[in-house]
């Protein structure tokens, strides 16, 4: 038995975290808190910086980095981390669901979890322990280039979604070899951009944060997600990696969180050169350490910055031993010094992409389909039953003419952290061809055996040049390439028209790809970019029944042939299986259930649409266009029709520890079954500070045949009815509040109640 406490599995966390902490030079310590990059040397890495973490590990380097460890002198061992954000993003072959705002379209928080469980156990096979995700950015402007990876625009949802995916990653606990810590990001603000620019200053005091950006993050960090993370911005001259207030008042202090918070990527250099804060990285590090950060993402120099800020005095070691905790720790609690959790090749080859994990897949993109326009023309001669085989059975040949630039780019159906989206360099080509269903795939696995299909792209969207500001940015990092919208390919426009006037119906998959989506990505226009619209219109004009499928990050604004259209569907970029999914709703194999989780702009000169915004302007329009979406918040139709009615509260009068039972009526009036979802908004009538017009506080989705009625009975407790006041206080004000009950955030489609709140 050795001496060295530390290696006694049998003693307590805390004191194995001590024994280790205190046999722990200066060098050793500082390393722990480097979450470094292991497309690097990784010798250098390992054993030259003593990184405590490492990520974006090819399956190869995983290994070496594994090996290096034993060759330092207290073998602590790695915390491995990656951007499993959809699935195993970068795993050849591992399941690819669909993005987080696709998911979000749900509303099903068992749904999301069940899918997280299944990315862990896929992403615990790998010696992967970490994985940074989910996003609780709030998307606010459209143009911003990480839409695509947030649950969308409401906190209430946000929080429901967040809470769900980190109780799937995170399954039974540190103990469970399937489970993989969570990671709560990019804490907090961060999406509130200046123009949709990426991590610009953004304009949020402290009241706005506690009234909207934090309260998902405060959800997930009382329900026990393990880690954190930063964002870029800097909000009211602070860069958030030395925001004390934020890391030490609030989430370590008021809401007693006690897992592990990383910066995001080169925090502590940025605020050195792109920032402008600090000189020197000494001083930078010395106000990460002290603001309360514990890992530091990409910044290798922060190996010597640290130690010469502690030799300095600009830092305390002590504040350096409180980071090395923490993150020794999640090590202990994970149990690696007894077990690493190395990748196992039995285990992947029985959970990665396998039959079950496929399914649940399948099932999330099915549900994550939005239904926003609809003529009559779908489902497709009235709704097709499945064969035995899945495949639709034929009511009689027909053609359909499946164009567009996304219907068969698989790289759109994944959309970005998958594969070749460019944020790693061991998969050029991108998943395994044979794993991804396109929309052009869905049609051909399960249309009826007799339908011809015709394929033509009709339409490209851009290409990428180098930027011309240069290769690299001053930190060293690659510039990536920038987008150019290509024009007309008048050969590839004639092809697509052609098929679409001999064709029944033509399906035109139209969208943008990872170029226009993600970090540093960034969209000044919403419009379809290249040659879509000219596509959209030509196909338009032949007459043929048009549906249009979106495949996309973020929601587009549409021209004139598209809302035209006899049917829309929104699919973000809905995963593996989302091509399948797609041709069984056009199909009617399956019913339209999302719901948007964010409104669209009809003019991007709108930003920002999201639903609830505070209350008080002059006038509700521009002088030149209406403000209102074009689809809003809650939205999605089905293939029948439902009614609501007879609202009713329990009760009128409540005190603030009182929870409201609201009942409605549901009938569904059409001739095809439906899941609704019936969403609950509250609205604070008079208010001491200003206050958003109405909050989604509830929803429930229920399941009615056709002709079926039902009663839905939603509760919404009071607390949850809060305002922040103008002094920075979460309080509920007693007074009159309405209810609105309905399908979406739309007055018009809501139902109203008053209820009374007692001081
Ligand atoms: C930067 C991104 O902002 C963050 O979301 C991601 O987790 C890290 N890079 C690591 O790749």
């Amino acid at each position: 038995m050795s001496d060295r406490l530390y290696l006694d599995p049998r003693a307590s966390v805390e004191d194995r975290t001590s024994d280790l902490l205190s046999r722990m030079t200066l060098p050793e310590k500082v390393g722990q808190m480097l979450q470094l990059d292991a497309r690097q040397d990784l010798a250098e890495v390992v054993t030259g910086r003593l990184a405590g973490s490492i990520l974006h590990a090819s399956p190869a380097r995983m290994l070496e980095a594994l090996d290096l460890v034993r060759r330092t002198r207290l073998q602590i061992p790695l915390l491995t981390a990656d951007d499993c954000i959809h699935g195993h993003s970068f795993w050849p072959g591992a399941t690819i669901f669909p993005t987080q705002l696709a998911m979000a379209c749900t509303w099903d928080p068992g749904l999301v979890e069940s899918a997280a469980r299944a990315a862990a156990v896929e992403i615990s096979a790998t010696g992967l322990h970490w994985t940074f995700s989910p996003v609780l950015c709030i998307a606010r402007d459209l143009r911003w280039g990480r839409v695509n990876e947030t649950f969308g625009e409401d906190p209430y949802l946000i929080g429901e979604l967040a809470a769900a995916m980190a109780a799937g990653y995170q399954g039974d606990g540190p103990g469970d070899p399937t489970s993989v810590l969570a990671c709560a990001k990019h804490f907090a603000g961060y999406s509130e951009t200046q123009g949709g620019r990426d991590a610009s200053e953004a304009d949020i005091s402290r009241r706005k944060l506690r009234s909207w950006f934090l309260p998902p993050f405060e959800r997930v960090a009382r329900a026990g997600i393990r880690t954190f993370m930063l964002g870029y911005q800097s909000m009211d001259g602070v860069p958030i990696t030395a925001n004390r207030w934020l890391i030490r008042d609030v989430l370590k202090g008021e809401w007693g969180y006690t897992g592990l918070l990383v910066t995001d990527w080169d925090n502590v250099g940025r605020m050195v050169w792109e920032q402008a804060l600090f000189g020197t990285l000494p001083e930078a590090a010395a106000a990460a350490i002290s603001a309360g950060n514990d890992l530091i993402m990409t910044t290798p120099g922060f190996f010597e910055a640290a130690q010469e800020a502690v030799a300095a005095g600009l830092a305390e070691e002590s504040a350096v031993d409180e980071a090395v905790r923490r993150i020794l720790r999640v090590k202990f609690e994970l149990g690696l010094f007894e077990d690493p959790r190395s990748p196992d090749s039995e285990r992947q080859a029985a959970v990665i992409g396998s039959e079950p994990h496929r399914r649940i897949n399948l099932e999330t993109a099915r549900r994550g389909l939005v239904l926003l326009r609809n003529d009559g023309t779908l489902p497709l001669d009235g709704g097709l039953q499945a064969g035995a085989d899945g495949r639709a059975v034929s009511a009689g040949p027909r053609t359909v003419a499946i164009l567009g630039p996304n219907a068969d780019d698989p790289h759109a159906l994944l959309g970005d952290w998958a594969g070749a989206s460019g944020q790693v360099d061991w998969m050029p080509e991108g998943h395994p061809r044979g794993t991804v269903q396109t929309v052009l795939d869905g049609f051909r696995a399960v249309a009826p055996e007799e339908w011809t299909l015709v394929h033509h792209r009709g339409a490209d969207i851009g290409t990428l040049a180098p930027d011309p500001a240069g290769p690299l940015y001053p930190d060293g990092q690659p510039r990536p390439p920038v987008f150019q919208p290509v024009g007309v390919d008048q050969d590839l426009l004639d092809a697509a028209v052609a098929a679409a006037t001999t064709a029944d119906y033509v399906v035109v998959v139209v969208g943008d790809n990872v170029s226009l989506t993600g970090e540093g990505c960034s969209t000044a226009t919403l419009d379809l970019q290249g040659a879509q619209r000219e596509l959209l219109d030509a196909v338009a004009a032949t007459g043929t029944p048009m549906i249009v499928v979106l495949v996309q990050g973020k929601p587009s604004t549409l021209p004139a042939s598209a809302l035209g259209a006899a049917a829309i569907i929104e699919a973000f970029n809905p995963g593996m299986r989302g091509g399948q999914a797609v041709a069984e709703l056009i199909l009617g194999l399956i019913e339209p259930s999302g719901r948007l989780p964010i409104s669209f702009a009809r003019h991007v000169g709108q930003q920002p649409t999201y639903y609830n915004q505070v209350r008080g302007q002059h006038g509700d329009r521009y002088a030149d266009l209406d403000q209102s979406p074009l689809f809003a918040f809650g939205e999605g139709l089905s293939y029948t029709s439902v009614s609501y009615d007879g609202l009713s509260l329990e009760r009128t009068e409540l005190g603030v520890d009182q929870t409201l039972a609201v009942t409605v009526r549901l009938t569904n009036t059409g001739a095809r079954p439906v899941r609704e979802t019936v969403q609950a908004y509250v609205s604070d009538l008079v208010t001491s500070a200003t206050w958003a017009g109405q909050e989604l506080k509830g929803f429930r989705q229920v399941d009615l045949a056709p002709g079926e009625t039902a009663e839905v009975v939603l509760e919404v407790p009071v607390a949850a009815c809060s305002i922040v006041t103008a002094g920075g206080e979460r309080t509920v004000e007693p007074g009159d509040f309405e209810v609105r009950v309905g399908p979406s955030s739309v007055a018009e489609t809501q139902l109203t109640a008053r209820f009374t709140v007692s001081g």
